[in-house]
This record gives structure tokens, C-alpha cells and sequence, in this order.
């Protein structure tokens, strides 16, 4: 394999103790504590390259899809190496802007942009705006109009297509919110072209997330490729092809390498002449970072064996949300400890709060600490103050440095926007 498998990091074993890098976790853990997300910088600029690589013989912008792991630092890094981002919010803007992201290599997708948001991505001079309705169009050609300027604009397509993964996370059927009709295509592209102060620049489509077979990337790219063809019939000629994102990566199955996702999208669109734009979130990110917790006790019932671990679904909510796999390993391996059947639970007052139900585990002891791999993406992106817990720290890992990216919150940060008021007695009181 050219550029290897896209399972490849910088987390491993040396004999019994997990590294991040050339750094021990556990060393991390005694200055930060738990829980602590660790992220590995070489990790993170590996599968950036190595998705660049992949589509070495087309011209492609890379915008990372900024939603799954929206760091400063680490936007910061995907800026340096040349990333391009994809956004979904004016608070996603911002935070690319302030990372020193080139708004010339921003694209902002989404269903549900307000007029605060579309005239912030115009001003900042992005590159395009991923349109997904015609009421949408109309306020993307008003707030031009109001600045005096042509808003660059893409139409994003449903290809109405299954792409066989969890349904939260499916974003290309026809019944998903997303994207325009695949019959009103020509439609809507002859309609926005009547609209004063929109430059038609580009077609996007995404149709899901941790995807993990290239027949409905293959699908989709092939539906994009005819409707370009017909476009351009019709006299409509764009730039960029934007197909969006959803590379999965190997939490438990084992998805296609990007040289493969790379030859399955560039195919059917090699005569195009567009420029494509990739939108990779979770490929990018995911297996660069770990979410490290520590073993609060080990509680064992007359049905099971629970490991109670001070993580809970606030600082990673996917294996409740998506029903998510993801591994969990001992950061010090016990030479000879008996592999135990449990559930990897949290504090939190819900039963949907468990990292893993019914794992095989080695044994572990109220103090240990585990690592939930492949925590990057999605994760600390998702997580919230729900039982008022602390969002954790994260932590990127460089060589045998580390720097902290994001301090961990303190009571002070969880109640910093509420009042403490007394509030006067109504007519019932
Ligand atoms: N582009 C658009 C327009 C998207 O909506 C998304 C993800 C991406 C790109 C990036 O997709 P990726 O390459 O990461 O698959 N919270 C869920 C995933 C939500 C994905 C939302 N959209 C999870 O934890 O699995």
C-alpha cells in the first residue's frame, strides 16, 4: 500500500505502558489528570498528507471539516500545512479566522445559515457558500445585494442515495434534510441564475459520515459527473466540484485506504475540468487523539461487572448517540491479567452513559487508567457540562513535547454566562 492504511498513528505500546508519541501517557496524566484528550500532532499532519497524496494527479483543495475536532491549535496546524476548511456556523468562521485559515480555501456547508452568518462569511471573502434551498439562495442574493458585492455559491445536491451507515449520520437519502432535489437541479441552478448578486460557482454533495465502502462514493460521483455534463450543456459552467466528506476510519471495521476513496471519486469526474474540494472530517482527525480516563471503582452485581470510570458521555457522547465502537485499552498492561467481560461506564446519572457494554477487558483495579482510542474526532467537539462536570483538557503531543491546547474548565467557566438572581414573587406567591 503506497501511502498505508489510514489506521495509522502515534499511539502504541512500548512494552507495557501506552505512548503518545515519544511521550508516556501516564506522565501526561500526572500533570493534566483524567479526563484528558490527547492529541498526536505527527498523527494529525500524517493524514493530512497522506489525503493530499492521494489525490496527487487532480488538481483538489482539502478543506477540513472543522466540526470534528475545531481546536485553535489544531486548526492552527491544518492552516500551516495548507488545509483549506469546510464550516458549518459564523462561529466556525471565526474560529478558522482566528487559526489564520485563508478564507480563499473556506467553504461553508450547511442547511440553516442566517443572514448574520452569510453576510460574516462574505465579508471575510470566503470562497464559496454551499446552498441548500431556494429561500436560502434568496437571502444569500439579498445580503449581497445589501454589501454591493457577487456572492460566490455553490448548490448542494441530494444524490438520494444510501450510504449504509448510522442513520444519524446519513445525509445523502432523499428524506434527509440536506441538499436539493436531485430532479430540480437544472431548475434551481436556471432559477438562482436570474438572482442579481450570486455567482454560480460550484455543485457540492456530502452523503454521510463514517462511511465504510466505496460503492456510494462511486454512486454519488457518478450522478455529480452527469449533472456537471448536463449544466454545462445548458450553458452553466462552474468551477468547483465539492464532494464533501465521510471517509470512515477503523473504529472496528476496516474501511477503504484514500488512494482507493480517492480513485472511486476522481473517475467518474476526470473530464470535468473542475477543481475538486474534499471535505474530510474524521479521517483527518480521528485516530489522532485518545480520550484518557481513570478507574474510579469496579462494581459488580449479581448481572454484571460494571468499570466505573471518572469519563461519561459529556466528554464523549458517540457510543450512546450512534451506538459508536470504540476500542478501550489499559494504558499499563498487567503482565497476566484475566480477561473479564464488562460494561465501561461513567458518573453521570443516565444508563445511556457507557463508554462499552459487554467488553472483553483485562482486569483492572479501582486507579487504573484506560484509553479510549480514536476519540479525535467528534469528541471533545461534542462534549458539554451536562451534571455540570467539567469539560476536559486536551492536550496535543509533539515528538517528546507536549503542549496544553485547551484548559481544563473550572466551576468558574460552567456557570460563567448564568446570574444568581432573586427572583420576585409572581401573583401566585
Ligand atoms: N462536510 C459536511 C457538509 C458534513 O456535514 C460533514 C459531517 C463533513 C463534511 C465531514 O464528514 P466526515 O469526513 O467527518 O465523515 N457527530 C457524528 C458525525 C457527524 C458528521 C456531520 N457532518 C459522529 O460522531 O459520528
Amino acid at each position: 500500500m503506497a501511502f498505508g492504511l489510514p489506521c495509522m498513528n502515534y499511539f502504541n505500546h512500548r512494552s507495557a505502558e501506552l505512548y503518545a508519541e515519544d511521550v508516556a501517557v501516564r506522565d501526561l496524566v500526572r500533570d493534566l489528570g483524567t479526563p484528558l484528550y490527547i492529541y498526536s500532532a505527527r498523527t494529525l499532519r500524517r493524514h493530512f498528507r497522506v489525503m493530499r497524496e492521494a489525490f496527487r494527479d487532480t488538481e483538489v483543495l482539502v478543506c477540513f471539516a472543522m466540526k470534528a475536532l475545531s481546536n485553535l491549535s489544531v486548526l492552527k496546524l491544518f492552516a500551516d500545512l495548507g488545509s483549506g476548511f469546510d464550516i458549518v456556523s459564523g462561529g466556525e468562521l471565526m474560529r478558522c479566522m482566528r487559526a489564520g485559515a485563508d478564507p480563499r480555501k473556506i467553504v461553508f456547508s450547511g442547511v440553516g445559515k442566517t443572514d448574520e452568518e452569510i453576510e460574516a462569511a462574505l465579508r471575510a471573502g470566503i470562497l464559496m457558500i454551499n446552498a441548500e434551498s431556494r429561500p436560502e439562495l434568496g437571502r444569500i442574493s439579498a445580503v449581497a445585494g445589501r454589501l454591493g458585492i457577487q456572492a460566490p455559491v455553490s448548490l448542494r445536491v441530494n444524490p438520494d442515495l444510501d450510504p449504509g451507515t448510522h442513520p444519524h449520520i446519513s445525509t445523502g437519502h432523499r428524506d434527509s434534510k440536506f441538499g436539493i432535489p436531485l430532479a430540480e437541479v437544472d431548475h434551481y441552478y436556471a432559477e438562482a441564475r436570474t438572482l442579481p448578486n450570486l455567482e454560480l460557482v460550484g455543485l457540492s454533495t456530502h452523503i454521510g459520515s463514517q462511511i465504510t465502502e466505496l460503492a456510494p462514493f462511486n454512486e454519488a460521483a457518478d450522478k455529480v459527473a452527469s449533472i456537471v455534463k448536463r449544466l454545462r450543456a445548458n450553458g452553466i459552467a462552474l468551477k468547483y466540484l465539492d464532494l464533501g466528506g465521510g471517509l470512515g476510519i477503523p473504529y472496528q471495521e476496516e474501511p477503504p485506504p484514500p488512494s482507493a476513496y480517492a480513485h472511486t471519486l476522481t473517475g467518474p469526474l476526470r473530464d470535468s475540468g473542475l477543481k475538486l474540494i474534499i471535505e474530510p472530517g474524521r479521517v483527518l482527525v480521528g485516530n489522532a487523539g485518545i480520550l484518557v480516563t481513570r478507574v474510579l471503582y469496579v462494581k459488580e452485581t449479581d448481572a454484571k461487572r460494571f468499570i466505573v470510570i471518572d469519563g461519561a458521555m459529556n466528554d464523549l457522547i458517540r457510543p450512546v448517540l450512534y451506538e459508536a465502537y470504540h476500542e478501550i485499552r489499559p494504558v499499563v498492561a498487567r503482565d497476566g491479567a484475566r480477561i473479564l467481560t464488562a460494561d465501561v461506564v461513567g458518573p453521570v446519572c443516565e444508563s445511556g452513559d457507557f463508554f462499552a457494554r459487554e467488553r472483553d477487558l483485562p482486569e483492572v483495579q479501582s486507579g487504573d487508567l484506560l484509553a479510549v482510542m480514536s476519540a479525535g474526532a467528534y469528541g471533545f467537539v461534542m462534549a458539554s457540562n451536562y451534571n455540570s462536570r467539567p469539560r476536559p483538557a486536551e492536550v496535543i503531543v509533539s515528538g517528546s513535547n507536549y503542549l496544553v491546547v485547551r484548559e481544563r474548565d473550572t466551576f468558574e467557566d460552567i456557570v460563567r454566562n448564568e446570574k444568581l438572581l432573586a427572583i420576585p414573587p409572581g401573583p401566585d406567591a
